[in-house]
């Protein structure tokens, strides 16, 4: 018993960890992390900006996502985020996922 309550624990903390570095590669590979970083502003917000912004809205995931393919303007400053028109739709939910948890 105890040992397969080892054995969960161990799958489950290496099943999240390979989500969070996976996402990170997504953006470091989909060019986001030339704009963004996690803690200060860049050419687009802090990710944990828009965490703050979007916090407690039920459908901040759909939202983000959305708007990292669309691009968009006017919500964070003048400068506008080109669209990202190579991300398919499953991609820019894992990022919108990964940033809403702290683009850790
Ligand atoms: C050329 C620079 C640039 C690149 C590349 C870029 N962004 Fe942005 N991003 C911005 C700017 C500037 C804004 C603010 C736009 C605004 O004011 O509405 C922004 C806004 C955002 C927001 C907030 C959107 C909102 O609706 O509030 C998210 C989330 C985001 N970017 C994620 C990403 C992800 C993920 C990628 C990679 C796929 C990416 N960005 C690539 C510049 C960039």
């Amino acid at each position: 018993m105890r040992l397969l309550y080892v054995m969960t624990a161990t799958m489950v903390a290496t099943l999240v960890s390979t989500t969070a570095l996976a996402s990170k590669e997504l953006a470091q590979k989909s060019a986001c992390l030339a704009c963004h970083a996690a803690d200060k502003k860049l050419v687009g917000p802090a990710y944990h900006d828009v965490v703050k912004k979007y916090a407690g809205q039920k459908d901040a995931e759909a939202i983000l996502a959305k708007s990292i393919k669309a691009g968009g303007s006017g919500k964070w400053g003048p400068v506008p985020m080109p669209a990202q028109t190579a991300l398919s739709d499953a991609d820019a939910t894992a990022l919108a996922v990964w940033i809403l948890a702290g683009a850790k």
